[in-house]
């Protein structure tokens, strides 16, 4: 049923702010839908000769595994165009490139660094682009967390997430994704690491619709006492490495270890997008132990994606 609707059909992903609420909450019922087909081997062919182009400037492992194993579950193919090889990577334009890509393929992916490249890039296409992580967003990983908060908790509206960490790319989609939903968004970054306030302020804004509730702190602990959702990533994002030395030093009070957790929820979920360091944003025994959802989330990023590029280019 889903999956023969229009709203979707042709739209880009490029960031959480350009759907309702609701429109989240139906992409989150379709991937519950597709995921609970594939676990009774039900097929899911609505991409039956479509291809996806897969553009990547940064490294990655869930993005395009679940990217590529999604199309080919839908019944069409992906393509990995690493910025390297394709002649992208030797300045031919992203508008020509759009132009050429969207005359051969019905859909592209791209993860880039400028949140731009990705607006010039579905600005030129004729076909539905979708943001695969730019250093301002990172959409489908947290239409995968929301998945899977559902999962466990039954419910998104009404739940404190608190995000201890880089005020980054996945904390401003968990800002914008959250907001909408009708979550209470708790933010903790040092100072200098605050999420963007353009973002905070449409955050801000959603909340106003959908009774959600948005606090930018920096005491990790004021943000995790009676979180249902404990989130942190990375402290050095990609393409900040040579920051990662002196960020390991900022970021020291905001590693999420039992002694913050013990703030949250006494059934609080653990959530990481992932590639994680143990033993620094998060201690070994919160990621491996028994709160944490990681492995569930990494998995729902197969479902939720396939949920919206069925969505998108059906
Ligand atoms: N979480 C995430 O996007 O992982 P990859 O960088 O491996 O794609
Ligand atoms: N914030 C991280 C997320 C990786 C999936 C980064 O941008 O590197």
């Amino acid at each position: 049923m889903l999956l023969t609707s229009n709203q979707f059909k042709g739209r880009d992903l490029l960031t959480l702010a350009d759907f309702s609420g609701e429109e989240i909450n139906t992409i989150l019922k379709a991937a519950s839908d597709i995921k609970e087909k594939y676990k009774k081997n039900i097929p899911t062919p609505y991409l039956q000769g479509k291809t996806l182009a897969m553009i990547f400037q940064k490294s990655s492992t869930r993005t395009r595994v679940s990217f590529e194993v999604g199309m080919y579950q839908l019944g069409g193919q992906a393509l990995f165009l690493s910025s390297k090889d394709i002649q992208l990577g030797r300045g031919e334009t992203i508008a020509d490139t759009a132009r050429v890509l969207s005359r051969f393929v019905d859909g592209i992916m791209i993860r880039t660094f400028a949140q731009e490249e990705v607006e010039e890039l579905a600005e030129y296409a004729d076909i539905p682009v979708i943001n695969g992580l730019t250093d301002l967003t990172h959409p489908c990983q947290v239409l995968a967390d929301l998945m899977t908060v559902k999962e466990h908790k039954g419910k998104l509206a009404g739940l404190k997430l608190a995000y201890v960490g880089d005020g980054n790319n996945v904390a401003h989609s968990l800002l914008l994704g959250g907001s909408k939903v009708g979550m209470h968004v708790a933010v903790a970054s040092p100072e200098k690491y605050k999420p963007s306030e353009k973002i905070v302020s449409l955050a801000r804004e959603a909340c106003l619709k959908s009774g959600g509730r948005v606090e930018i702190l920096t005491d990790p602990v004021e943000a995790v006492t009676g979180a249902d959702v404990v989130v942190t990533d990375v402290w050095a994002s990609m393409g900040q490495e040579d920051e990662a030395e002196q960020r390991m030093k900022v970021f020291a009070p905001y590693q999420v270890n039992s002694e913050l957790a013990a703030h949250a929820k006494p059934d609080y979920i653990f959530l990481h997008c992932l590639p994680a360091h143990r033993g620094e944003e998060v201690t070994a025994e919160i990621i491996d132990g028994p709160h944490s959802v990681v492995w569930d989330e990494a998995e729902n990023r197969l479902h939720a994606q396939k949920a919206v590029m069925a969505l998108l280019m059906g």
